[in-house]
């Protein structure tokens, strides 16, 4: 029997169902306050009509426990949902990991580190609390006896705390890792769990760096727990605007209709980082901007902006229609690469007037690497709705900016009437930012006031911060309450994974071919090569100014 939560799977039981206040047509003046006029009124109706599965107690061990992501993610995001009451207060901690540590000594460190990440500040009267559930477990990962060891210690927990005998084992060690910590899970027999408890396992990425090594990964893992138990964690869909994205498109009548070739002329996909590589070279030179953005979060954001409605709102349902456009993205021919995808490397410049050095000189990068920092491509996905629609993707680090957002370009309004002394930015586009100043606006045309007919974009603009008036959790908070709740809705299957991985390495194989189209070059804080503007020039399009 697969793993149901307590109540009903699915999206509807997270989102907070927003009745809008009734809103006089003399009341909508100013096209700023479109999408934004409940902003300063307290909605009772807004309040305690959220359904949400509960998150149950559990102890959560994290494999790799002194590493980068537990200190800046994973224990920031557990105070986070501490802090705002959303942490079931049996939940309790294991860090494993090699280094000899006490409890004490453990708790000191992630205290420090989470003061230093954490979303919101931290309360020392909460933190004192909290950081009571945090234990240490010492143990070479290869040491079955370290196994044994923590069956007893969460069989100890479990009776102290009350974590009920439910297991959340959270990889954030390194891949090469996983295999002997699945294997040694197994042989002390904490993948299965005793009646009526759960035990479930969180896998970061990167899932693999290619189709065979992401086979062989689901196959490793398959060994040890079922897919009902593995939850492939990609936290760029537990962003709240990701999740906006379905509610956008399917809980109004009105883009769903023209979300179509018929309507849409273009789209575009862009995740822009002014941060560079950050002491992570290791893993960077071995995976590049394709593998690391492009395989799993641009994928993804595509796949919600592109899919079919689902047929519920179940895991499996939106994940089915998921895959499908994956499966439909056009495969490019070999010949085709570098036309269509455009690599590039960033050389020394300078970020908000600093000075950076080039990839090639960060540390512990090899001088000739070629490994590629930003991406460009142009994709096409053969289904029906689809025909045709570019559809842009572009990622990079050190670009001038940090931001996230999908937009989608209308076709123009036909040259009849107020078009025919064409202005420069006549189209609609509804732009998506997933972050940061998370929220959604549409570009449309209006007169500028005067006696003369003259025409301006305007824009309707909706930030989630002034309407909900509250700050969006981190996505990892997010995504351990969903693994604690048994909701994968939010997590990579099996299948998208690998179909995205055969997607790329089309891509990969013709880089590293014999003809290879070459490396092309950015300077730090610049919007990326020539390259990725030509690419959009040759379509007669541009890429949207961030
Ligand atoms: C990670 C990538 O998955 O996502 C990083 O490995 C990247 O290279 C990061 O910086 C971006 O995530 P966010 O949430 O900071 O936009």
């Amino acid at each position: 029997m697969p793993e149901q939560p307590e109540r009903i799977r699915g999206w509807t039981h997270r989102l907070k169902v927003c009745v809008p206040l009734p809103v006089e047509p003399s009341e909508v003046r100013d096209v700023s306050t479109w999408l934004d006029m409940t902003k300063d009124q307290p909605n009772p109706l807004r309040e305690g009509l959220s359904t949400r599965a509960v998150p149950q107690p559990c102890a959560i061990v994290i494999f790799g426990a002194t590493g980068d992501l537990t200190h800046r993610k994973l224990i920031p995001a557990l105070y986070n949902l501490a802090a705002d009451g959303e942490l079931p207060p049996a939940v309790t901690v294991v860090g494993f990991a090699r280094r000899p540590k006490t409890d004490e000594e453990f708790r000191n460190q992630l205290g420090e580190t989470t003061r230093q990440f954490s979303r919101q500040e931290v309360r020392d009267d909460i933190w004192k609390t909290f950081s009571q559930s945090l234990f240490y477990h010492q143990s070479e990962f290869e040491d079955e006896g370290g196994y044994r060891s923590l069956v007893k210690r969460l069989d100890q927990i479990d009776e102290e705390r009350g974590t009920r005998g439910n297991r959340l084992f959270y990889f954030a060690a390194a891949p090469e890792q996983f295999e002997p910590i699945l294997k040694n899970l197994k042989a002390a027999g904490l993948n299965t769990a005793k009646k009526g408890s759960w035990a479930r396992v969180i896998i970061e990425k990167p899932f693999g760096r290619d189709l065979a090594s992401a086979q062989e990964l689901n196959r490793v893992v398959s060994n040890s727990f079922s897919e009902d138990q593995t939850y492939r964690i990609d936290h760029f869909l537990g962003k709240e605007t990701a999740q906006n994205i379905l509610v956008l498109r399917f809980a109004n009548a009105i883009f769903e209709p023209i979300w179509n070739a018929r309507y849409i002329d273009h789209i575009q996909i862009t995740a822009a980082e002014t941060l560079g590589v950050e002491g992570r070279a290791g893993y960077y030179e071995t995976a590049g901007a394709l593998r690391d953005m492009v395989q799993n979060h641009l994928l993804q954001l595509l796949c919600l902006v592109a899919m079919e409605a689902p047929t519920d709102l179940s895991a499996d349902s939106i994940r089915d229609e998921k895959v499908k456009v994956v499966r439909s993205l056009r495969r490019y021919r070999a010949d085709e690469i570098a036309k269509w995808v455009v690599r590039s490397q960033y050389t020394a410049g300078a970020i908000n007037a600093e000075p950076v050095p080039a990839y090639r000189e960060e540390e512990r990068v090899n001088p000739n690497s070629e490994t590629e920092t930003y991406v460009a491509l142009r994709l096409l996905l053969d289904t029906w709705r689809w025909s045709e629609v570019p559809i842009y993707l572009r990622v990079g680090k050190r670009l001038p900016k940090s931001a996230t957002e999908i937009s989608v370009h209308f076709k123009k309004a036909p040259m009849v009437l107020f078009n025919r002394d064409s202005i420069e930015h006549d189209q609609n586009v509804l732009v998506i930012r997933i972050q940061p100043d998370e929220g959604i606006s549409l570009r449309m045309m209006a007169k500028i006031p005067g006696t003369s007919l003259r025409i301006e974009p305007v824009k309707m603009d909706f930030h989630y911060g002034t309407s909900f008036g509250k700050a969006s959790p981190e996505a990892y908070e997010r995504l351990l309450l969903d693994a604690k709740s048994g909701d994968a809705t939010l997590f990579a299957r099996r299948d998208e994974v690998e179909e995205a991985w055969a997607f790329i390495d089309s891509i990969e194989n013709a880089w590293s071919g014999k003809d290879a189209p070459p490396l092309t070059f950015y300077p730090a804080g610049s919007w990326g090569p020539e390259e990725a503007d030509e690419l959009l020039a040759r379509d007669g399009r541009a890429w949207r100014r961030l």
